[in-house]
């Protein structure tokens, strides 16, 4: 009797480690996949979009109003190399492998790929309103994704204030 229960709660162990092994792996990917776009987020996506916000606008200082906008053609060439990251990231985002996001997820890479493109032209024609309004539209892209595909809402505007 003892044997035989004991033999019976081995066999329970054993199917119950074998079906949790299977779902170890069917889950994989998906895991892979979110560490790997919040991996990108953080250390690709949001320095980029920071090299078009933290260049675009106004601060209020102790001193007052001062311009956040580049002084020097360099200033200006890296935010049109920021833009242009921008636009390999949100191509990079809508591969194939992506696809299972769904609809929304490739809108809102349409709609970053053109604000972006648009931040690119307004940084080399040095237009000010055009980078500062390009600035909102690639924030309201990240929105876009964020309120549809992040875990936690507050999360939805990123750092865009910072
Ligand atoms: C196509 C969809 C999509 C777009 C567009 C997008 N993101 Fe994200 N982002 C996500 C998803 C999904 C997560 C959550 C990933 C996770 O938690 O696994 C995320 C997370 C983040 C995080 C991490 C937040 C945290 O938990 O600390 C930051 C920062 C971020 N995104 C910045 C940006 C910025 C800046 C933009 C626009 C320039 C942007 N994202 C555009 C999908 C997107």
């Amino acid at each position: 009797m003892r044997a035989s229960g004991l033999f019976f709660s081995c066999v329970v162990a054993a199917s119950l480690l074998l079906v949790s092994c299977g779902q170890e792996t069917e889950e994989d990917p998906a895991t892979s996949a979110d560490a790997e776009i919040l991996s990108i987020m953080i250390e690709e996506m949001d320095p980029a979009a920071d090299g078009i916000w933290q260049s675009a606008g106004w601060i209020i200082t102790e001193e007052g109003e001062q311009e956040l906008w580049p002084t020097t053609d360099e200033g200006w060439q890296a935010v049109a190399d920021s833009a242009e990251r921008l636009k390999t990231l949100s191509a990079d985002l809508d591969a194939p492998v992506y696809s299972a996001m769904g609809k929304p997820w490739s809108l809102s890479l349409v709609r970053l790929t053109e604000a972006s493109e648009a931040a690119r032209v307004a940084a080399e024609a040095r237009d000010k309103q055009g980078l500062f309004d390009a600035g909102g539209d690639i924030y309201r892209a990240c929105l876009m994704c964020h309120l549809r595909y992040a875990r936690e809402a507050e999360m939805a505007g990123s750092d865009a204030g910072e």
